[in-house]
This record gives structure tokens, C-alpha cells and sequence, in this order.
């Protein structure tokens, strides 16, 4: 496992549409494991394969709605479709190729994601709150849009600082 390198907005790739995954070898599986180790180490909830320069339909997803006690673990998507989404929330969203910056961003509360997994089998697999937000998040992706194209508004300077106070 290594870790890859985020790319930052000023990077073309990230505006670019990815290519469904064909093959579900080797290459794919170390795409996954590197994604999911540069996800850990970022301390971010989701990544998708273009952040990392690679133009495929790949994300992982942290769930972090665990109960107490428990780890929160990864969810690797490949090929994932949203089936369903209902509810709404709106909240501040951020991306790890966006260090500092945070938008206000209406997202379902719940949505199911249709996927394949690493091996090529098809699965469900339904998030709330966060992860739902991280899902939609980490799709759009895959289509090349970035959340700032979503925002109502970016917070501002002082939404920031407050944001950070609250963080420590
Ligand atoms: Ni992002």
C-alpha cells in the first residue's frame, strides 16, 4: 500500500467525467487499498479516484455512524449509482482537494448507493447524514463536479474561525 497524492482544484483532472471500471484486477485492487490508506491519513470521510488522477468510477467512503465503541470502517464503491435518496439537510461541506475551504450544500439525509465491489459483485448499501452527503459528495466526482458548483455560498472568514474553535 502507498499513499497517492490529492490533487487540488487547479487541476484539470478534477472537471473531467471518470470511465466506468472494466476490469477488477490487481490495478484496481491496489487503487483501492492505496485510496483507502490516503483516506485514513487525511483524516477525511471520502475520496474518489480522480483526486488521485485516476479518470475511473472508484470511491471510498469512511461510515463513521458506528455504534459507540466501534471503529468506523471503509466502504469501497465501484461503479456506484444512487437507486434512492429522500429527506433533505443542508450543511457545511468541504472536500480534501479543497484544503480550508467549506460550502453550504443541500444534500439528501438518506441514499442508497448500488455498486460493485473490488471482486465485481454487485451490492446496496444505504447511508445517513454525513455518509449520505459523502456519497452524493463522492459521485459527483465521478462526473467531474466539484461541490463548490453546488454551493448556496462558501462561509465565510469568520464561519471559519468559529468552525475551527468548535473543531478543538
Ligand atoms: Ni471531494
Amino acid at each position: 500500500m502507498a499513499l497517492r497524492n490529492i490533487l487540488t482544484k487547479e487541476d484539470q483532472t478534477l472537471y473531467k467525467k471518470c470511465r466506468p471500471v472494466t476490469d477488477f484486477n490487481a490495478r484496481l485492487h491496489q487503487l483501492l487499498d492505496d485510496m483507502g490508506e490516503t483516506l485514513l491519513d487525511s483524516d477525511g470521510v471520502g475520496l474518489a479516484a480522480p483526486q488521485v488522477g485516476v479518470l475511473r468510477r472508484v470511491v471510498v467512503v469512511l461510515e463513521t455512524n458506528v455504534p459507540e465503541g466501534q471503529e468506523p470502517y471503509l466502504i469501497e464503491l465501484v461503479n456506484p449509482e444512487i437507486i434512492s435518496a429522500s429527506g433533505e439537510q443542508s450543511g457545511a461541506e468541504g472536500c480534501l482537494s479543497l484544503p480550508g475551504e467549506y460550502g453550504l450544500v443541500k444534500r439528501p439525509m438518506d441514499v442508497t448507493v448500488r455498486a460493485q465491489n473490488r471482486y465485481g459483485e454487485t451490492f446496496s448499501v444505504s447511508g445517513t447524514g454525513l455518509t449520505a452527503r459523502c456519497f452524493c459528495h463522492e459521485l459527483d466526482h465521478l462526473e467531474g463536479v466539484i461541490f463548490t458548483a453546488r454551493a448556496e455560498r462558501m462561509l465565510t472568514e469568520e464561519e471559519l474561525q468559529r468552525r475551527e474553535n468548535n473543531e478543538d
